[in-house]
């Protein structure tokens, strides 16, 4: 999967203005999606998932973190993100489903904390690049 260079501009800006708010932000995106699709919090049984927990934040900024890097190859994100690749498959086993579920919390958390920013265009790239980032991660399930 390629990405135009408009794409690229608008997933480069908002990771800029995301980057150093990651565990905020992906604590945030966390939680709205164990709120609102409560099926997914059976994968972390064994944290504390209450409201600004630090295991939410700490979780939250790992995954966004590595939505970064993502987002710094993104001529190869396949590669970036290898040894996730091989840990979401082969020994957690999540429902590729809920890849789904997490990108679309990942995108309300960003229209709600940069509204100038998540416009049109800027959503339809990232709608595009967490879907690519979820196939990776799905890519060695068998
Ligand atoms: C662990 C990223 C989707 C469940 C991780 C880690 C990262 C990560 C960076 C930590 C790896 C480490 O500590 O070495 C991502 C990204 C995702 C994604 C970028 C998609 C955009 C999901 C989804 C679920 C999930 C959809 C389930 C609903 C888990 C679990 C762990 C984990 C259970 C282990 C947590 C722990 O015990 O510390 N993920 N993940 N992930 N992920 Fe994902």
């Amino acid at each position: 999967m390629t990405f135009s260079s408009a794409e690229k501009a608008a997933i480069a800006s908002l990771w800029g203005k995301v980057s150093g708010h990651a565990d905020e932000i992906g604590g945030e995106a966390l939680e709205r999606l164990f709120l609102s699709f409560p099926q997914t919090k059976t994968y972390f049984s064994h944290f504390d998932l209450s409201h600004g927990s630090k295991d939410l934040s700490a979780h939250g900024g790992k995954v966004l973190r590595a939505i970064g890097n993502a987002a710094s190859h993104l001529d190869d994100i396949s590669g970036a993100l290898s040894a996730l690749s091989d840990l979401h498959a082969y020994k957690l086993r999540v429902d590729p489903g809920n890849f789904k579920l997490l990108s679309h919390s990942i995108q309300v958390t960003l229209a709600i904390h940069f509204p100038a920013e998540f416009n049109a265009d800027a959503q339809a790239a990232w709608d595009k690049f967490l879907s690519v980032v979820s196939s990776v991660l799905v890519s060695k399930y068998r």
